[in-house]
């Protein structure tokens, strides 16, 4: 059987999650629930990420311990993914005894390997990203990520020897070169390494939020580099040989562009390092804009995934339109704006006037001219050409992590089935064989369409099923078989219900 390891990064615990972190979980639960649909074993790893300066401080300013600031906001993480449907198989905290141990092994190795060595290191830190920068990657001083003065910090501590790995990450680059993606990600990685790397300091002793260095315990490692290594913690490094060598070679990250140093480049080499392979896939996806500016907690522009879902005056759009909105209108690349208006018109277009509107026409016409009894589809109906061909490019596009593309082939056949409901009419036709037979492709379109859109839309689709008759849910099925035409077995009742998807007034 095929395995598929997802992961998302874990999110700092400094404060709640918002939707630019809903953006990263949701399309790696997506993706993970298609590849269950197509019958992989699938791992999808979520979690925190609770060490580090930025979180004591944070703790600090609320009047916490930095644990029981971490305790209250993994919670909320937990919290929100349950809100908008995220189904992960494991949630880590970094504050986790069995992280310790896995950051210790992997890191005693490197230093047994004799690439840990005991140095200085001075220069302008950005506690936000917990990182340092070089003079010439300030902007007017400043972070050039979160446009915050930068801290100047000295400190003696060990390094890893990161100048070693410039011709190891090189050539790891050329012999898997979709390994980053797009390739504008990866082009960015390569020009990292070939600007020349210097060590990095991945100790601290000023602190002791952290995980303590088995070799020397005045200090503890530095947040960045205890926290890459919850990708191996999850599934048993330096515990379960076993099932560490069955699931790290199908590992897929899922991350935003605001860390590809540290995946892309600082990741791979800690893993060459330790004697690991470096990660499978590395997707790397835009900026969530509002208002032009990155949504981040240090622009207090964020927004809660509840204000969309529930109704907190914005107006309520439920989990299903939440999801499907993400992933259908964010393309996964590029940097996307988000606006209220956006969301109720995609809303609008994709899922009360097409979608939704199918299903109503369905079930109106299937109650009133067919006694409430959806017939069966034909053989070599029109749509089955149709209906292939948004399983293959769905399928294609959901296998690149491209969720804006599968459903935008699973549209096409939500408007082609509509457009030829408009050309036959039904609503005008008189009951008979001819009805029928256009009804049950109808039906039939509207099954597929329930399944592939299931990855999207669990709860909906699961209506949808429900509503057209058919039994159990659209995640008991096993692609490609279930995308086959001629599923719909005819002969169910269809109910005639409320509408799935009611039109939001702009
Ligand atoms: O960087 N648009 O955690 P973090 C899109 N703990 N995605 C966004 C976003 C936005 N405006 N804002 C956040 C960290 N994200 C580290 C990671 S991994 C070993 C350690 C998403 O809480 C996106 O996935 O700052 C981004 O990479 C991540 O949240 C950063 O979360
Ligand atoms: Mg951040």
């Amino acid at each position: 059987m095929a395995r598929f390891y997802v992961t998302t990064p874990i999110y700092y615990v400094n404060d709640a999650p918002h939707i630019g972190h809903a953006y990263t979980t949701v399309t790696a639960d997506a993706v993970a629930r298609w590849h269950r649909l197509l019958g992989d074993d699938v791992f999808f790893l979520t979690g925190t990420d609770e060490h580090g300066l930025k979180v004591a401080r944070q703790a600090e300013v609320n009047g916490l311990t930095p644990k029981e600031q971490a305790d209250s906001t993994s919670e909320r993480f937990k919290e929100a993914w349950q809100l908008v449907d995220v189904a992960y198989d494991d949630f880590i905290r970094t504050t986790e005894p069995r992280h310790a141990r896995a950051v210790q092994h992997l890191l005693q190795r490197i230093y047994d390997n004799g690439d840990i060595e005991l140095g200085t290191y001075e220069g302008p830190y950005c506690v936000s990203c917990e990182a340092y920068y070089t003079e010439a990657e300030l902007v007017d001083g400043c972070c050039p990520i979160h446009r915050r003065p930068v801290e100047l910090f000295k400190e003696e501590n060990y390094f890893f020897k990161l100048s070693r790995y410039e011709k190891p990450l090189l050539d790891w680059y050329a012999s898997h070169p979709e390994s980053i993606q797009p390739d504008m990600r990866r082009n960015e990685a390569l020009g990292l390494v070939r600007q020349g790397l210097q060590d990095i300091s991945i100790t601290r002793t000023s602190i002791r939020w952290g995980v303590p260095v088995p070799w020397d315990d005045e200090h503890v490692f530095y947040v960045w580099y205890d926290a890459l290594v919850n990708y191996c913690t999850a599934i048993g490094y330096g515990e379960d040989q076993a099932r560490f060598d069955a699931w790290w070679p199908s590992v897929q990250h899922l991350i935003g562009k605001d860390i590809v140093r540290f995946h892309c480049v600082y990741w791979p080499a800690m893993l060459l390092a330790a004697g690991l392979e470096p990660p499978h896939r590395i997707h790397v996806h835009g900026y969530l804009l509002v208002g032009g500016e990155k949504m981040s907690k240090t622009s207090l522009n964020q927004i809660a995934p509840a204000e969309l879902v529930n109704d907190l005056g914005t107006g309520a759009f439920g989990v299903d339109a939440f999801r499907h909105h993400f992933l259908h209108d964010t393309p996964f690349g590029p940097d996307g704006e988000f606006s209220h208006e956006g969301m109720v018109n995609r809303y609008n277009a994709d899922l009360a006037n097409n979608f939704g509107n199918l299903l109503s026409r369905v079930s109106t016409v299937v109650a009133k001219k067919c006694g409430g009894v959806g017939p069966s589809p034909q053989e070599g109906s029109p749509l089955e050409d149709v209906a292939a061909r948004a399983y293959e490019s769905a399928a294609d596009a959901w296998r690149r992590v491209a969720p804006n593309e599968a459903l935008d082939a699973t549209w096409r056949l939500v408007r082609e089935t509509n457009a030829y409901l408009e050309a036959n009419e039904p609503w005008k036709a008189e009951p008979g064989p001819e009805l029928d037979a256009v009804m049950g492709d109808a039906l039939e379109a509207l099954r597929i369409v329930a399944l592939l859109a299931t990855p999207a839309m669990p709860s909906a689709c699961a209506e949808v099923w429900r509503r057209i008759g058919l039994d159990g849910s659209p995640t008991d099925q096993r692609l490609p078989d279930a995308a086959r035409w001629g599923g719909y077995p005819g002969g169910s009742a269809v109910e005639k219900g409320e509408p799935l998807f009611p039109r939001k007034r702009d």
